[in-house]
């Protein structure tokens, strides 16, 4: 019953069962007996719950900001994002909060900022207006106070702020309607059985924290979920609770594969039947493990910023259809910038949002081609149609992958009229030919490198696709060579002019000798990924610059060689990059 834990745990435990001792913590409030509601309760299962929260959506780096609401970049959350995330087909919301930052009080009481409190409240309540499932946690508390794994950890004392901070949330929201769901802690540190036992430990408070609390909280809905809300170690340690009056489901998070997700190592595609196969094996194993219990993907997500299209699009698809063939409901993770343009109420990649709606009402759906050998030495996409500055404008195929008897019914140009089938295009089996004539109108000899114009796709089935005419060059920097003492512990930024996609595909690191700068290992990978390093650690860009990241400069400087960054970009054909040394 409790495989995993250490002896002497093991011992705690039955010490505790052979008195009988409930799990009573000394620091509950038992002078009240909880709030007393108005109104009723519609009480709910886990599982309805889980299912009518299918897709959601989270509000990331908003009420999980450190220190504060608007400290991640993202506007004050307003009622309106709530309206279009549901108007783009969303269900429900996840609601990251960060507590740590707004205690008024430190033990024994532990008191939240009552302001504080009531914003979560408010919030919670826009979404519930908007008749949408909302689900609140306790955030990157996680990271800080929370953290079992930390050498000095003091469990006492965390259990003691965290059975006050869940009594003091219950307390607030214990009246809201049964659409509102909680989930104790996101994504806690642990690797160990000794790790897996203190979060469960916090499980029972959390449990009895929302029960004292009162209200509707012994019948709402939870979520539980293992260490660090992954799936592999929540199937390893995750034991099912036996004393609980809550429905409850297991939630856990989903970024993978790694590389892909994280723009790592020059890994730029994905839909190989082995990336299908590794993914589906991840998705049926925890499923399998818990055959009974409804399961929610509370993170997942492959963003527009820096994934390449067609391989994001093919993973929407595969991933959305995969979870619901598992009974599993998703929530796509949205820091801000990847998906939603809250101040502009656009989707920032409307055709993922559709792919991601069509797959879950179980359309089938075209989808665009692309290179998934890890041998190619390019990268194909049928998401753009690329003519490079000074190539003369020809006919191109661009190719499909059409499930069953899908097939295309038209193109529709920016203002909105259907491109001449026969004049225009021409369709044999996946493939679309766009004519010479057609491709010569857009590709004007005056024309600038840059996205020229969006076709719309549309087919007998599934989502609309988009094709990007894009006429590019190789971007072009305002210098080619730095010292890195020059940049003084900081990144190093260089102005570039872009020429068709506005972002870096990965980075190449190599010393003038050959040796690569860091992760040594890609020279294992194919050719598309030997040397490059990672989005974010080593590299990144903005609307103007391409960024060395400082510990990029600093790893150059403990390697004491003279660096070649190889900077690379969209198409990903032989050529289109440009070299930066960095000496040192
Ligand atoms: C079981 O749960 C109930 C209700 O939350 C609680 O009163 C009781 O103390 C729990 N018993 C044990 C052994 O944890
Ligand atoms: C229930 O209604 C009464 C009377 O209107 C009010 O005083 C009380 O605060 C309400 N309780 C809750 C928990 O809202
Ligand atoms: C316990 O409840 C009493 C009475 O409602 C209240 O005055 C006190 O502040 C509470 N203490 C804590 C730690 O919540
Ligand atoms: C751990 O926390 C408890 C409760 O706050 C406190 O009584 C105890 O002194 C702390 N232990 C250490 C070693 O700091
Ligand atoms: C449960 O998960 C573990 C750990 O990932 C795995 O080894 C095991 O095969 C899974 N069990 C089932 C029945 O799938
Ligand atoms: C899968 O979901 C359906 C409804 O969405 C439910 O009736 C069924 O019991 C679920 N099956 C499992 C194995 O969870
Ligand atoms: C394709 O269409 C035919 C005729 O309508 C139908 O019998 C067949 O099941 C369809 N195949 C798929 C994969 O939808
Ligand atoms: C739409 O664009 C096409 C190609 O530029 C043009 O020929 C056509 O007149 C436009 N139609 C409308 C209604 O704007
Ligand atoms: C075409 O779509 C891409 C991706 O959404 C966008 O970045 C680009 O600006 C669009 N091009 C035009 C001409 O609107
Ligand atoms: C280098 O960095 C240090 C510490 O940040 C700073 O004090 C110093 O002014 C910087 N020197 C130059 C030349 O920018
Ligand atoms: C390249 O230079 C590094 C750092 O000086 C050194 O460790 C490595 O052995 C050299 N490699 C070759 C192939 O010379
Ligand atoms: C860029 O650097 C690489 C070494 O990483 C080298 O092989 C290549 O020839 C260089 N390209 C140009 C255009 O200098």
């Amino acid at each position: 019953m409790w495989p995993n834990l250490s002896d002497s745990l093991l011992a705690l435990f039955l010490i505790g069962a052979v008195s009988g001792t409930p799990l009573v913590p000394r620091y509950a409030n038992l002078t009240t007996s909880g709030v007393i509601c108005n109104g009723t309760f519609s009480r709910i299962s886990a599982q309805t719950w889980v299912d009518n929260m299918n897709p959601g959506w989270n509000l990331g780096n908003t009420l999980d900001g450190i220190p504060d609401e608007g400290d991640w970049g993202n506007p004050p959350v307003v009622p309106q994002t709530f309206d279009d995330v549901k108007k783009a087909g969303f269900k429900g919301v996840r609601l990251p909060v960060t507590w740590a930052y707004h205690f008024d009080t430190e033990a024994p009481e532990y008191t939240v900022n009552p302001g504080w409190l009531q914003r979560v409240s408010d919030v919670v309540d826009m979404v519930l207006e908007s008749d949408m499932y909302v689900l609140v946690n306790v955030h990157h508390d996680s990271w800080t106070w929370a953290d079992v794994t930390q050498a000095n950890a003091n469990y006492t004392q965390i259990e003691e702020k965290f059975y006050r901070l869940w009594y003091q949330i219950g307390t607030k929201l214990a009246c809201k309607s049964s659409l509102l769901a909680y989930e104790p802690i996101n994504e806690p540190p642990g690797t160990t059985a000794a790790h897996a036992a203190e979060l469960r430990k916090l499980e029972d408070l959390f449990l009895q924290a929302i029960a004292d609390a009162g209200g509707f909280n012994p019948h709402r809905v939870v979520t539980l979920n293992g260490p660090q809300e992954n799936s592999d170690l929540t199937s390893q340690y995750f034991v099912s609770p036996t004393n609980i009056s809550n429905p409850w489901a297991i939630q856990y998070h989903y970024y993978s594969p790694y590389p892909f997700i994280f723009s790592a190592w020059g890994s730029t595609i994905w839909g190989s039947d082995v990336d299908k196969a590794a993914l589906e094996a991840d998705i049926a194993n925890i499923r399998n493990n818990f055959t009974d219990v409804p399961l929610i993907i509370g993170e997942w997500a492959a963003s527009p910023v820096a994934t390449e299209t067609a391989a994001r699009w093919r993973y929407f698809d595969f991933f959305v259809r995969t979870a619901s063939k598992y009974n599993t409901t998703t929530v796509l993770w949205d820091n801000g910038a990847d998906f939603l343009d809250r101040v502009n109420h656009v989707w920032r990649d409307q055709t993922a949002v559709d792919l991601y709606m069509a797959a879950l009402a179980g359309e089938a759906n075209a989808l665009p081609d692309s290179t998934t050998d890890s041998n190619a030495i390019s990268q194909y996409t049928s998401a753009d149609l690329f003519v490079r500055v000074g190539q003369s404008v020809t006919s191109q195929t661009i190719s499909y992958i059409l499930p069953g008897n899908t097939t295309l019914t038209s193109v529709i140009r920016p203002n909105g009229t259907s491109l001449a089938r026969g004049a225009d295009y021409s369709v044999a089996g996946d493939k679309v030919t766009f004519s010479a004539s057609l491709l010569r109108a857009y590709f004007i000899p005056s024309a600038s490198p840059g996205s020229i114009a969006n076709l719309t796709l549309k087919f007998s089935t599934g989502a609309d696709l988009t094709l990007n005419l894009v006429l590019w060059d190789t971007p072009v920097l305002s210098s080619t060579s730095s010292s890195a003492a020059a940049a003084n512990g900081s990144s190093i930024s260089i102005l570039v002019q872009w020429k068709g996609i506005d972002k870096l595909a990965t980075v190449k690191a190599v010393t003038t000798n050959g040796t690569y700068l860091v992760d040594d290992f890609t020279k294992y990978y194919g050719p598309l990924q030997n040397a490059r390093t990672t989005y974010n650690s080593q590299w990144n860009w903005d609307t103007n610059n391409l960024i060395i990241t400082a510990a990029a400069v600093s790893a150059a400087q403990a390697v004491g060689e003279d660096v070649i960054f190889t900077f690379e970009f969209y198409p990903r054909v032989p050529g289109n990059a440009v070299n930066y040394t960095l000496t040192v």
